[in-house]
């Protein structure tokens, strides 16, 4: 039975954790596959907003097992953070597994992310200084500290010692600073060893237990495919797989226990830090984006990017996933704007035309887009429950995408809160069947 995934189909922040927390209501398993606390991933739920950077955003149901996968990196002061913050406000968090082999990142990578970022000067990639690309460097120089590591003092100091050797030249400027001090690293770190012990487990074995009783079982992507370290806008990406391949390396399961990929995508296109971004838009319309769709950081609070909806990076993104489906969140944001606009191609100021993603990196940043034009709608659809219910124009707009991409949109978000959705064609009929049962 079912492994889905669910993968930013953009540039991240698409509204994966909203439904991630939908779609968790049927999953027995909820793991995250990559990336790191680079990740901010919001649940509205009754009025009451939750952040997520590391754990899976089906922990809202009590008991659900949600698991922190071998791809993932850790760091364990942000996972603490979050766990007791979770207490804090009741939630059992009981449910809670960590990948022991899952890698984790020490106060270095944080200190030579920001430092890379400051070396770069206006080159920098805009990172969100979380010491995700170091602590993902390490692990493929296999100088990375694991989260077993910190189970045994011994183990963790030695390792530590040598995966700072080779970074000593670039560490100079911190050479006093109390957080790199090999004692202290060494005893903080084996306390968090210590606290988060009662949840590490080995979680590739939780997939299979889960997928062989025929369980379903959610892989919760981070960031975005246009952020994907190989696939997206190099070198202005993140330093994980964001694609649904990567689910299989970061949970441990085989591409045959994937059943259903959901790209999640906005209604337009949003992206933080630097890098390319054809469809942006950098007037008074942009700004209304940003204004109406709250678009401001989850992690960092940087305000984010906005432009049109990019059909071109939307269908590389389709493809790369093989997307069965997808979700299109902030319908409601684009409410009042007329014409509405759809970027369907690039086109190069020498004159080539690209019906495609370009692989080439100069034409990804010279690329000028070309619109298609949609009529816009008018009023709140933040109460819309049906398909029926929304404006035609709306409709229309979403009929596009999904004629454009050759796949159904299955979910469309009209609001934040997390009732704020309209199931589509039939999947309204199960979500329907599903409730009632629910209130049987
Ligand atoms: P994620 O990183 O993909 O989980 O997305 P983020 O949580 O970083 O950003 C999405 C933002 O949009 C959050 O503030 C959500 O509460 C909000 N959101 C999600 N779906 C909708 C929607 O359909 N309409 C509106 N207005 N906001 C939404
Ligand atoms: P969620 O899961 C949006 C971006 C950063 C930067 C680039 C590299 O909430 O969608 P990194 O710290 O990963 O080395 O930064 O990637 N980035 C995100 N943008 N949403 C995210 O996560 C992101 N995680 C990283 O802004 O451009
Ligand atoms: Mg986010």
């Amino acid at each position: 039975m079912p492994g889905i995934v669910i993968v930013g189909a953009q540039w991240g922040d698409e509204g994966k954790g909203k439904v991630t927390d939908l779609l968790a209501e049927q999953a027995d398993l909820v793991i995250r596959f990559q990336g790191g606390n680079n990740a901010g991933h919001t649940i509205i739920r009754d009025g009451e907003t939750f952040k997520f950077h590391l754990i899976p955003s089906g922990i809202l149901y009590p008991g659900k097992t949600c698991a922190i996968g071998n791809g993932v990196v850790i760091d364990p002061a942000v996972l603490t953070r979050e766990l007791e913050e979770l207490r804090h406000r009741r939630i059992d968090v009981s449910g809670l597994r960590i990948s022991a082999n899952a890698h984790v990142i020490m106060p270095y990578h944080v200190k030579l992310d920001t430092a890379g970022e400051l070396k770069l000067g206006k080159l920098e990639i805009g990172t969100t200084r979380r010491g995700i690309g170091p602590a993902y460097s390490d692990k493929a120089a296999r100088l990375g500290i694991r989260v077993q590591d910190l189970l045994d003092p011994k183990i963790l100091r030695k390792k530590i010692m040598t995966a700072m050797e080779p970074k000593q030249q670039m560490l100079r400027p911190f050479a006093k600073d109390p957080e790199l001090d090999l004692h202290t690293m060494v005893e903080t770190y084996a306390t968090y060893g210590h606290r988060l012990e009662p949840h590490i487990t080995d979680t590739a074995k939780l997939c299979w237990d889960a997928l062989d009783a025929d369980r379903t079982v959610l892989f919760e992507g981070a960031q975005g495919t246009m952020l994907d370290l190989d696939h997206g806008t190099y070198p202005f990406v993140t330093s994980s797989n964001p694609v649904a391949g990567a689910a299989c390396i970061g949970a441990g399961v085989g591409p045959r226990d994937i059943d259903e990929v959901w790209g999640i995508a906005k209604a337009y296109t949003t992206r933080v830090g630097a890098g390319p971004f054809p469809s942006e838009l950098e007037d008074g319309l942009g700004d209304t984006l940003r204004e109406r769709g709250g678009e401001m950081g989850t992690t960092t609070g940087r305000p984010r990017r906005c432009g049109w909806l990019d059909l071109v990076a939307l269908r590389y993104a389709v493809r790369l996933n093989t997307m069965t489906a997808l979700a299109v969140t902030k319908l409601d944001v684009l409410s009042g704007i007329d014409p509405l606009r759809v970027c369907v191609r690039y086109r190069h100021p020498e004159g080539a035309v690209f019906d495609e993603f370009p692989y080439h990196q100069s034409i990804i940043h010279t690329a000028e887009p070309e619109y298609e034009e949609l009529p816009g709608f008018e009023g709140d659809i933040g109460d819309c429950r049906r398909e029926e219910d929304l404006p035609a124009e709306a409709r229309d707009y979403l009929a596009a995408i999904a004629d454009h991409m050759g796949i159904p949109v299955r979910l469309v978000g009209v609001g934040p809160g997390r009732d704020q959705v309209i199931w589509m064609g039939s999947d309204r009929q199960a979500a329907l069947l599903r409730s009632e049962a629910r209130s049987a």
